[in-house]
């Protein structure tokens, strides 16, 4: 479709296609990464407990005390906590603040697709760093004096992880350049970089509320970084919307970060369930990827994942397939409950692989 009232720039996007939100008792749905277990007792109880007049009025426009308790959390200061709606848009206010100027915003080749869109919603130069052979990031292809470097850790779509080693490395390597860490995913087993902001100047680190918080709903996303980027999200933000958190997503985050034991918890469950179907999976011949999110990634042993896709989806288990190019022998899928994952297993059962 196009308009002549479109600007220029409307014409040109190509915007970012969510997985799609098939609803129904009988879908298993393993194509989002979400949580497949509720959040706690105490972030429902928070949210039921949210009065007419914190609806009446505006929220707080810096969710001071969302911020405080993060803060704590992670041994941080409050001033070196931004908090978004979702961590897209903490990413995105990233992007306006960091990665505009002239040089080039380098990420892997494969990572979050969203990157790309943002950088041609912002005429931002892309230069995408080719995977290593066994799908790992090249991080010592990455340079100094370009806008940035962004990548999730773990990685998606592949689920491996980067070690904080090797992370640390990189920034004392790149120390003009602003790295981006991606932790979106980070609770499921890979080492968080939160700790060396203060170190740092040039590391920024989001996080989410969407995964191993199962609050994908809430819309709720965190930065940490020193005060100076923290302060540059803030400006833009304040340049964008005031309100961009919403009173009952403040009370939901603060009453999720209070319980730290149903948090790990369900982590732990996650986990389990994840090793459990890798192996499952490994044992009927798959390539599975060692996975350190709440998905796996995998190729059948025929690399006709367009086939399974299919089969699959005919059997309302969805998950996550893009067609083209290296990815299309591969799927993504996301760890459910032990039940869900049992159901995926029987249905591959059924295909024939001899
Ligand atoms: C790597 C990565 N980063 C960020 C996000 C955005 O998460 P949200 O906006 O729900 O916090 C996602 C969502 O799937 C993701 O896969």
């Amino acid at each position: 479709m196009s308009n002549k009232f479109w600007s220029e720039l409307t014409h040109r996007l190509t915007p970012y296609v969510p997985g799609e939100q098939r609803h129904g008792d009988s879908v298993i749905k393993l194509n989002t990464n979400e949580n497949p277990y509720p959040p706690s007792p105490g972030v429902m109880a928070a949210i039921a407990a949210v009065d007419a007049d914190q609806l009446r009025r505006y929220p707080d426009p810096e969710s001071v005390a969302l911020k405080a308790a993060l803060a704590q959390y992670q041994q941080l200061k409050p001033n070196q906590v931004f908090v978004g709606n979702g961590s897209d848009e903490a990413l995105a206010l990233a992007f306006m603040a960091f990665f505009t100027n002239k040089a080039a915003l380098q990420f892997p080749e494969l990572s979050y697709s969203f990157y790309p869109v943002y950088c041609d919603l912002l005429n931002i130069e892309q230069r995408r760093l080719p995977m290593l052979e066994n799908f790992a990031i090249d991080l010592p292809a990455f340079e100094n004096n370009q806008s940035g470097i962004i990548f999730p850790n773990p990685n998606a779509p592949t689920s491996l992880a980067v070690s904080k080693d090797e992370i640390e490395a990189l920034l004392k390597r790149v120390p003009d350049t602003v790295v981006l860490v991606d932790e979106a995913y980070v609770d499921f087993g890979a080492q968080s970089v939160v700790g060396l902001v203060d170190a740092y100047p040039n590391l920024i680190v989001t996080q989410t509320f969407s995964k191993a918080r199962a609050l994908a709903g809430m819309r709720l996303g965190v930065a940490y970084a020193n005060e100076e980027l923290i302060e540059a999200l803030q400006r833009v933000k304040n340049s964008f919307n005031s309100y961009p958190i919403d009173a009952v997503a403040q009370a939901a985050g603060l009453a999720s970060i209070g319980d730290e034991a149903y948090f790990q918890d369900c982590l732990e469950k996650v986990i389990a369930t994840r090793d459990a179907t890798s192996k499952a999976l490994s044992e009927k011949g798959f390539t599975v990827l060692n996975s350190k999110a709440n998905f796996i990634f995998v190729s059948p042993p025929d690399e006709n994942a367009q086939r399974l896709y299919d089969f699959l989806n005919d059997r309302n288990v969805l998950v996550r397939y893009w067609p083209k190019g290296v990815l299309s022998k591969w799927l993504r899928i996301s760890i459910g409950t032990q039940s869900d994952m049992q159901t995926l297993v029987s249905a591959i059962e059924k295909l024939d692989y001899s």
